[in-house]
């Protein structure tokens, strides 16, 4: 995985057919996708529940670029290794998930893989800085995690800005997580993001069956965010 502040779109698989995901994923790639964005969420730390290391295991072999592990658990670190060993090349957990953050973000560095911090709407930005040399990637969600489907919250884009200027030239990710559109994404990408994770604006309109949807639509957010940039 090279470094580049290039805007990457990440469907959010989240979006797609549960009955399908091997064919969704190769579908999204071969319609543009630079990442395949994966939410697992545990019915605890948030109220959803998703997919385990052994679901992410056997799409892997159908992702033939980066696999973006969003884990919304609590706890984190008896997970790690096994969502590492099923193939993810980042692994993000939840600054509020857990007391030890620091901790948990070693554990994935141990492993091999990238290490993401995701933010939630209500947390501030003061631990980045003591954590700068611990990420790979920081997460702004823009919307409560839990769901797919939700309204953007426009005021995390100041936010974006704010760690885009702790950040400088570090090779550190800002990821967008939640309610990104064609409307959304000029917003973020113009305040520094790079990393834009999209579920249903990616998906709506298309199938397995018809996967163009799905090439217009990433095609449309990339271009909506390039020219912010
Ligand atoms: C929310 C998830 C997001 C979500 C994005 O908890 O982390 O990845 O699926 O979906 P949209 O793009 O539909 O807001
Ligand atoms: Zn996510």
């Amino acid at each position: 995985m090279e470094f580049s502040r290039a805007i990457k779109i990440a469907p959010s698989i989240l979006s797609a057919d549960f009955a399908n995901f091997g064919a969704e994923c190769r579908a999204i790639e071969a319609q543009g996708a630079d990442w395949v964005h994966v939410d697992v969420m545990d019915g605890h730390f948030v109220p959803n529940l998703t997919f385990g290391p052994a679901t992410c295991a056997a799409i892997r072999p159908h992702i033939k670029g980066v696999m973006d592990v969003h884990l919304m658990i609590a706890p984190v670190d008896p997970f790690i290794d096994a969502y590492a060993a099923a193939g993810a090349d980042v692994i993000t957990a939840h600054l509020e998930a857990g007391p030890h953050i620091h901790r948990t973000l070693q554990a994935i560095r141990n492993t091999g893989k990238k290490a993401g911090l995701a933010l939630n709407p209500g947390t501030g930005i003061d631990a980045v800085t003591h954590l700068l040399d611990m990420v790979d990637l920081v997460c702004v969600m823009t919307v409560n995690p839990g769901f797919g489907g939700q309204k953007f919250i426009h005021s995390q884009v100041d936010k974006v800005r704010s760690l885009r200027a702790i950040i400088g030239d570090r090779p550190i990710h800002i990821e967008i997580d939640g309610g990104v559109t064609v409307e959304t994404a000029p917003l973020v990408a113009a305040a520094g993001a790079d990393v834009l994770v999209a579920g249903s604006a990616v998906f709506k309109g298309g199938s397995v069956s018809d996967p163009a949807p799905y090439g217009a639509n990433i095609r449309a957010i990339r271009a909506a965010a390039e020219a912010a940039v």
